[in-house]
């Protein structure tokens, strides 16, 4: 959420630094800026560009004059007032010597707001990161890393920030505290950004702040240090990242991208994790014995939006084959209400960024209690990752479009893959183990089969894209399933999609059902077909238009309805099959009403507020 990128080097830094913030625009983009240090031989000065809209739009507005060989820049998800141009960052103070980009929340700021109101400092916008310019005007420290120190002193909460101060033009300094930030190490030129997906065009050598760490970065090399200025020993490393993955290449948006990179993500995080001997999976990033494993007594798993539906999906997984209780709680709630935090139960965590505030504030508190927490998680090195006492990386590559796709199916094989690991040490026979891996082993070219009848799809989505409101529903395994169907549609479409129990509508929402309100089914072949069609029955009965995602061979009847058959799996596994089709619906249906489906409104990739 928000993007920070910075330059120091030989060459131009706006040009870069737009570059950058582009890259990062799918972390909020409802406006953006920059600042450089120019001036030439003479005194120093801070140049800042910034606006509300696209980083195009910034791109476009730039002055002319813009030189500079050191920059940083901001793309802004709002979170202290409306996206205008006053509350773009780059923030300066009043002698605009000083500018600052940031991400996350200081908790404090409008404690700080008024008494450097009080104190006679105007301040220009409603954000909280303007006070850290002014907090590092008036430190007198006689260096910038100090005058930085000082002035994070003053705050609470959370930040990645960037700072350059005309005094001290030959740095950057940056720092670190609950929102990423990575440095970059460039021949004679130094890069930061929040995100690797800024660095990588670049330089694949890179060091990652840890919280409560700070850098100053000049034209040839890097320092860390605490924030009470004590040295520390990070360094860069070389990462194993294909730069090409970060680009959406002849697809025409990341999100058709990363839906059809789905069956090579589940090839990777199914790859060496299969043991055919014992007919289980291995997970040795769990840290788990069989000892360990058996003596679970429960099986507890939070995360966000898709990860958490995706969770209802993993705990049903692990509840069926391992019969270990298992639910799933959205994050964001579970901290707030005091949970009790039980020694016997295993807690997962499951998150694509990492990064997800919710997410990692639920696991800190769950080892705060002496809880056991194991992540699920992509992005490597992410502080969900490193917060959890193990886990299994999911390999999906990096996901770039914010509605989530194959993280989500990547999350899905890594619970099938926990499921089975727990489910044989306890009492799932060989024989069904090996249905399991058979099935696992077969699901990638499945879901390019899915993937395959795209077109047939289009048409569908169109006409669902008509209607303001739509149900999708489910049961039991479905639910889930429906549930994600639902926040993928609205989240790109705009339409109200709501999911609801198939079970449950004659309890209420059947009120809503009419010819204007279509309802999208889910109906495996499972041990609820036949209630699932009579349900369906009492929707068609009101005129409800009905799309059905099924299995074929299930007899639907005389029932009106658009049948969209998928391939079957183990019915454990069929919630993934039946995920897809929902994928490429919402796709379809919010490019067909022209929306940009990587960037829909009000939202960022990755949430790193509470
Ligand atoms: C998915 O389409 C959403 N954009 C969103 O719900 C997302 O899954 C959620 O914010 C969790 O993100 P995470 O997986 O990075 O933790």
């Amino acid at each position: 959420m928000c993007g920070i990128v910075g330059y120091i080097g030989g060459q131009q830094a706006a040009p870069l630094l737009l570059e950058g913030l582009g890259r990062l625009e799918h972390r909020g983009y409802d406006s953006a800026g920059v600042a450089v240090l120019g001036g030439g031989t003479g005194r120093s000065t801070v140049r800042i560009a910034r606006r509300a809209g696209r980083v195009r739009d910034l791109a476009e507005s730039l002055p002319a004059r813009f030189a500079g060989r050191c920059g940083i820049g901001h793309t802004r998800w709002a979170t202290h007032g409306p996206a205008t141009d006053a509350n773009a960052h780059p923030h300066t103070d009043a002698s605009g010597r000083v500018a600052v980009v940031h991400n996350g929340i200081l908790d404090n700021a409008g404690l700080l707001r008024r008494r450097l109101t009080e104190e006679g400092v105007e301040l220009t916008s409603e954000t909280d990161t303007e006070v850290l310019a002014h907090l590092v005007a008036r430190s007198v420290a006689p260096t910038l890393e100090g005058r930085v120190a000082e002035a994070l002193a003053l705050v609470e909460g959370t930040w990645g920030l960037a700072v350059l101060h005309a005094d001290f033009p030959d740095r950057v300094v940056v720092a670190r505290n609950g929102s990423p930030l990575l440095i970059g190490v460039g021949d004679k030129e130094m890069h930061v950004a929040s995100d690797l997906a800024a660095l990588v065009r670049y330089t694949t050598t890179v060091a990652h702040l840890e919280d409560g760490e700070m850098a100053t970065l000049t034209a040839t090399g890097f320092t860390t240090y605490r924030q009470d200025l004590t040295a520390t020993a990070t360094t860069a490393r070389v990462l194993e990242v294909d730069p090409a993955s970060y680009d959406a290449g002849e697809h025409e948006s990341f999100m058709r991208k990363e839906m059809l990179e789905q069956p090579a993500a589940a090839e990777r995080v199914l790859r060496g994790r299969l043991d055919d001997r014992f007919a289980t999976a291995h997970l040795g990033g769990l840290g788990l014995d069989a000892r360990e494993a058996r003596a679970v007594r429960r099986v507890k798993i939070l995360g966000c939006g898709s990860a958490y539906y995706v969770g209802q999906m993993g705990a049903s997984l692990i509840e069926e084959l391992a019969r270990v209780p298992a639910d799933a709680e959205a994050a964001s709630e579970f901290r707030y209400r005091n949970p009790v935090i039980d020694p016997d139960t295993l807690y997962v965590a499951v998150s694509q960024s990492g990064e997800t505030v919710d997410t990692l504030l639920a696991v800190q508190e769950i080892r705060r209690k002496g809880g056991r927490v194991v992540g699920l998680v992509n992005v490597v090195g992410s502080a969900v990752a490193r917060e959890c006492d193990g886990g299994l990386y999911l390999h999906a590559g990096p996901e770039v479009a914010v509605a989530s796709t194959k993280a989500l199916t990547t999350m899905f094989l890594g619970f099938a893959l926990l499921a089975l690991q727990l489910a044989r040490v306890r009492d799932l026979s060989i024989a069904e183990g090996r249905r399991l891996v058979d099935a696992l082993r077969a699901l990638p070219e499945q879901i390019a089969e899915v993937l395959d009848t795209e077109a047939d799809l289009v048409a569908v989505a169109k006409e669902l894209a008509e209607a303001e409101s739509l149900f999708f529903v489910g049961r039991v395994r479905g639910f889930p399933v429906a549930r994600e169907g639902a926040q993928k549609f609205k989240e790109i479409s705009y339409r109200h999609a709501e999911a609801y129990q198939t079970s449950e509508l004659k309890h209420g929402p059947l009120a809503l059902i009419s010819p204007a309100v279509p309802t999208v089914a889910i109906v495996p072949d499972d041990e609820l077909v036949e209630r699932n069609v009579a349900a369906l029955h009492e929707i068609a009965a009101r005129g409800g238009p009905l799309v059905v995602l099924t299995h074929a061979g299930v007899d639907l009847g005389d029932l009106a309805a658009t049948r969209i058959d998928v391939p079957r799996s183990e019915r454990e596994l069929d919630p993934i099959l039946l995920t897809i089709p929902l994928q490429v619906l919402a796709y379809h249906a919010a490019a067909h009403l022209g929306h940009d489906v990587d960037k829909p409104r009000n939202l960022a990739k990755s949430v790193t507020v509470e």
